[in-house]
């Protein structure tokens, strides 16, 4: 433990194979034991090696890395996008690996938010309808989801634009909706993936204040990709990928 003279906050900084220790007792709600990712084109690609990794309840991590360091690919295992090589993951107390494929895709419906870098919105569906698609795939009624929509249009301050086509929004207001819609069924687990990648300084500060908001007022757990060190150090934890391996697991602590 060691305390920088410059911002009087306090790091600890851990090996890999200290991982557990990170969360104490806490229970994990991603767990990540030696995980591998082989893609298998013309040439196999390792993207992630040996990875292990414990995230509590409530926590919100920054994940950095250069580009090709395997940062997208943990993040669309975690989210069950994509299947390991080897090794576990299990969130929420639920192993993916023994997981069919209908139960995989209820595990993304029930536990994850994913907010990515383009949006991901469906064009020919209002703000509205884009927010409550997770909810009519939950088997919600069509009034419920509505009102649900409008809730969540409302926190994140668009709720003028609820009837409103993705195409008729800036980007900062399509990121705002995608964020409602990530949390439309409180997710245990919001992933996201440089959400602030495609925006102007100043909107990606917005975006990022209601990501964090999210996390200590939902207690939404929260794994974000960003190549900004800055946005990074404002997470209480940042892990550093590097060719596919946990370089650096850093938990700051503030100052007493
Ligand atoms: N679908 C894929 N097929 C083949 N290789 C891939 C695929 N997705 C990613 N990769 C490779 O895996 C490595 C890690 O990629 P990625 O996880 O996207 O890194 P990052 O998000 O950190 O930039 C890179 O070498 C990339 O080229
Ligand atoms: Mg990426």
């Amino acid at each position: 433990m060691y305390r920088t003279a410059r911002s009087g906050i306090q790091f600890s900084v851990r090996g890999p194979d200290f991982g557990i220790l990170s969360v104490g007792t806490r229970t994990p709600v991603i767990d990540i034991v030696n995980l591998a990712k082989k893609y298998n084109g013309k040439r196999q690609v390792t993207a992630l090696e040996d990875v292990s990794l414990h995230i509590a309840k409530g926590e919100m991590v920054s994940l950095m890395g250069p580009s090709g360091s395997g940062k997208s690919t943990l993040l669309n295992l975690i989210g069950a996008l994509d299947k390991p090589t080897s090794g576990e993951i299990a969130i929420d107390g639920v192993r993916l690996s023994g997981l069919s494929d209908d139960e995989l895709t209820r595990v993304r419906r029930d536990k994850i938010g994913f907010i990515f870098q383009f949006f991901n919105l469906l064009p020919s569906l209002s703000c509205e309808e884009n927010v409550a698609l997770p909810l009519h795939l939950r088997g919600w009624d069509r009034r419920k989801a509505r009102e649900r929509a409008t809730e969540l249009l409302d926190l994140v301050g668009l709720t003028r634009r609820t009837l409103h086509l993705p195409d008729e929004l800036s980007g900062g207001e399509r990121q705002r909706v995608a964020i409602a819609r990530a949390l439309s069924i409180y997710p245990p687990v919001l992933l996201a993936d440089e959400p602030t990648g495609n925006l102007d300084t100043h909107t990606g500060a917005e975006i990022l204040g209601l990501i964090r908001d999210l996390n200590s007022r939902l207690g939404a757990t929260v794994l974000m990709v960003t190549h900004d060190r800055e946005v990074a150090a404002t997470c209480p934890r940042t892990i550093t990928l590097r060719d596919g391996h946990i370089v650096e697991d850093l938990v700051r602590q503030p100052a007493l």
